[in-house]
């Protein structure tokens, strides 16, 4: 049922602090400030013994992967490569005993998916399954698996089950970092303070859209507009440009910020607006730089950033705001906003939010 709400998707993106929280319950030590899984099963020896791992999924699940590969590897030094579903299975992997294979999919009854975990098990490797439905398919294949309590999620349009994904994934490198010892405790510490506070950071984003409202009725009249950004904040963008363009049918793309100049550019006209993401301040000043190459060629720039960053207030024509934690962890706030741009844009349009053209919610056929 819709509560109240006018469709699903608002009402999904409202529940986030819930479902982070529920993410997080009963996962976090708070004594030892460490991360426990009794429900994970997978053991020390398992985490010591892997030498690398695959994430594999589709659509939003995959952009949660890709957030997923660069937390892993700073906080596990383990390598990671990510791929979509449907290509894994064709590219002739180099899986072995010691991969870890995490499949990520909110329904757990994605064809591609499910053949992918086919192919890792017929290699040998073990299967970790991030799902957010108890008993489903990928969960029982899988050997392994992580729950994200994100709860039912109905509009076609992914919100809360990717930022669950997004925690699952968080405590996920905690846990494997603790495991190995690649992370100091007072930084373990501190990244478990941080993602305590986000279900209160990600309620106040949810508190006052009226700006986010404003931007949307403008952007609704644009034919095709652009994310950018750089590390986490590209991650980022490709997902709000999936969420823009599924419910908006406004042609978006994402783009690493600093290949603009090595083509992209020439799409950029007179008032072509281009979302800017820049909570990555170790590359904040390449970004400003970037933001100026596409406002010399006419682009209306809407930044994403934290709290107080003055500087992208300078470069950007307006800036959207979040809340302030670790880089780390920036996705889980700087998509919000997103979600919201894309619900409010598909609204002015006038399209069917929660059923956009063409879609289905689970993908059962390759
Ligand atoms: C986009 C969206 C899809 C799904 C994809 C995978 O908003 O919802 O891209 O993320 O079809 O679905 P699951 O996660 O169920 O495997």
């Amino acid at each position: 049922e819709k509560s109240g709400y006018a469709h699903f998707m608002l009402k999904e993106i409202e529940e986030q602090p819930r479902a982070y929280r529920d993410t997080l319950g009963g996962r976090i030590d708070e004594q030892d400030k460490s991360i426990v899984f009794p429900d994970m099963l997978m053991g020390l020896e398992q985490i010591r013994d892997m030498e690398q791992i695959h994430l594999v999924g589709c659509g939003t699940a995959y952009h949660a992967a890709l957030v997923g590969k660069t937390i892993i590897e700073q906080l596990t030094r383990i390598p990671v490569e990510v791929d979509v579903a449907s290509e894994y299975r064709y590219r002739q992997p180099i899986i072995t005993k010691k991969t870890l294979v995490i499949a990520v999919s909110q329904s757990g009854e994605t064809a591609d998916t499910l053949a992918a975990i086919t192919q890792a098990k017929l290699s040998g490797a073990r299967v970790l399954g991030i799902t957010n439905v108890v008993g489903s398919s990928v969960s029982r294949e899988a050997d392994f698996q992580l729950m994200t309590w994100a709860g039912p999620e109905i509009a076609v349009a992914s919100t809360k089950a990717y930022t669950s994904q997004l925690i699952a994934l968080y405590l996920l490198a905690l846990y494997i970092g603790q495991s190995k010892g690649s992370i100091e405790q007072s930084l373990r510490a501190e990244l478990i303070d941080k993602l305590n506070k986000l279900p209160e950071q990600v309620q106040s984003l949810l508190a006052n859209t009226s700006q986010i409202q404003r931007i949307a009725e403008q952007i609704a009249a644009f034919k095709d507009l652009y994310f950018m950004g750089r590390g986490l904040d590209y991650m980022v963008a490709m997902e709000a440009s999936l969420k823009l363009k599924e419910i908006s049918y406004i042609h978006s793309e994402a783009y690493p910020a600093g290949e603009m100049k090595h083509g992209s550019l020439a799409l950029i006209e007179e008032g072509t607006p281009i979302i800017a993401l820049a909570t990555q301040e170790h590359v904040l000043e390449k970004t400003i730089s970037n933001i100026r190459e596409v406002k010399a060629r006419g682009a209306y720039v809407i930044g994403i950033a934290f709290e107080g960053n003055l500087e992208l207030a300078k470069a950007a024509d307006e800036v959207i705001y979040v809340p302030r934690t670790d880089a780390l962890l920036a996705p889980a706030l700087s998509v919000i906003p997103l979600q919201l741009l894309a619900y409010y844009t598909a609204l002015a349009r006038g399209n069917d939010v929660d059923k956009p053209r063409n879609l289905a919610k689970s993908v059962t056929v390759e």
